[in-house]
């Protein structure tokens, strides 16, 4: 029999990441879905990031007293309440006015860190004031002065962490995207029709303006500031040809911790680790990027197996419910990091929505250890997996 999902739009009512992901879909125009939703070419990593899990499944333990349950993990020199950390998302402005404040708020009220992306649509002072540990996620810029203006205010904002992403040297073939518009910036007639179709949705941009790229604005010259040609600028900012000597400038710039993001390949952990950084994320960028990449998690316990000891490893990729998170940090990883989860969340009703996918994460976390006779975090491991 088929599982009927909730239908409404009353974000309260979404038991599962899939109906606030349903709630969203409902609410945002299709090429606004269709962004955060997507992934590349024919989908296979998007659809494998998920299928991943169902090759790992329980083995729990029996009469275990687990009444007393605590998701805590240490991360990066101070405890979380449970081991999630919002992933980097450019354009939150699409899925909702001030979607990265929404965002930043919601993992300070769980206690988790948020990461702002390079391409974010809220400005990192606007963010700051949302308090909580805040990481903030780069895209490395030929402009150098735009690295250095976004690193100083981020240092001077409190930001704790610098999460450089690596796996965007070549922008992907997400053909959808490429045909929401008709040139770059410029929304295709089909695509600015059917948004009509989402008068809220249009209401609420037409109140607060079209979301600009916050951080770097300042820097677009104002004969190329039109939605189409800023466009242009930016994709021409990120620099195509960056290597493992940029790392090491970025690292001499940057006074707090250091993550390297979109690492898959465990001789890339050890460059990463001889130039200062203090941990990775294992990421197929949400299988956005490169089609029939491995999942993160296949290759997580090589990972851990080698660098568990020496740095953090984060994962992410795929995970919509407690129990994948739960496999995770089974296989290894120090945490996960989520992106299309929260994501659904806030474009189905802001920050109560980013605030309500945490809790049914957290909750599902907190039943699935509690399930397999784990009180804790460190009475996970492996001998709770059966491969098949
Ligand atoms: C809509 C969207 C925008 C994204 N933008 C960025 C970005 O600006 N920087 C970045 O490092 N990763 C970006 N990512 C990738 C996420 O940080 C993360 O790796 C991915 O979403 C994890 O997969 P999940 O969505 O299945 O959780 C984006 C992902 C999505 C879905």
């Amino acid at each position: 029999m088929k599982r009927r999902l909730y239908q409404g739009s009353d974000y309260r009512r979404a038991q599962t990441i899939e109906e606030l992901e349903g709630i969203a879909r409902r609410r945002l125009p299709h090429f606004a879905f269709q962004y955060i939703f997507g992934g590349a070419e024919d989908e296979v990593t998007l659809g494998w990031n998920r299928k991943v899990f169902e090759s790992l499944r329980f083995v729990p333990n029996t009469l275990v007293d687990t009444s007393q349950r605590s998701l805590a993990v240490p991360l990066l020199g101070a405890q979380i309440p449970m081991p999630l950390v919002i992933a980097p998302t450019g354009f939150n402005g699409l899925s909702w006015p001030g979607g990265d404040v929404a965002l930043a708020r919601a993992a300070a009220a769980a206690g988790i860190p948020f990461s702002l992306s390079t391409f974010s649509t809220s400005r990192i002072e606007d963010v700051a004031r949302a308090g909580g540990r805040l990481w903030l996620q780069l895209y490395i810029l030929r402009n150098r002065d735009i690295v250095r203006d976004l690193l100083t205010r981020a240092a001077a904002s409190g930001f704790e962490t610098l999460v450089v992403t690596t796996d965007a040297n070549v922008s992907s073939g997400r053909e959808w995207d490429k045909r929401s518009y008709s040139a770059p910036g410029k929304l295709s007639l089909r695509c600015r029709l059917e948004a009509l179709l989402h008068p809220h949705w249009v209401a609420q941009i037409l109140r607060n303006g079209v979301p600009q790229i916050a951080n770097v604005v300042d820097f677009i010259p104002p004969e190329q500031r039109s939605t189409a040609r800023r466009q242009l600028f930016i994709s021409s900012q990120v620099q195509r040809d960056i290597r493992w000597d940029d790392i090491r400038e970025i690292r001499g710039a940057w006074k707090g911790k250091l993550l390297i993001k979109g690492v898959l390949a465990l001789e890339d952990a050890q460059r990463a680790l001889d130039l200062g950084a203090d941990g990775v994320v294992l990421s197929n960028h949400g299988g956005r990027q490169l089609e029939t990449c491995v999942s993160p998690l296949e290759v997580l316990p090589g990972f851990v197996r080698e660098f568990g000891g020496k740095m953090t490893v984060i994962v992410d990729s795929g995970f919509r419910r407690g129990g994948d998170v739960v496999k995770a940090m089974a296989l290894g990883a120090h945490a996960v990091m989520v992106g299309r989860a929260t994501l659904y969340g806030v474009a189905a009703a802001g920050e109560p929505g980013a605030r309500h996918a945490l809790q049914i994460l957290n909750g599902e976390i907190d039943r699935v250890l509690g399930m397999l006779g784990r009180r804790s975090f460190a009475e996970v491991d492996e001998k709770i997996l059966f491969r098949g």
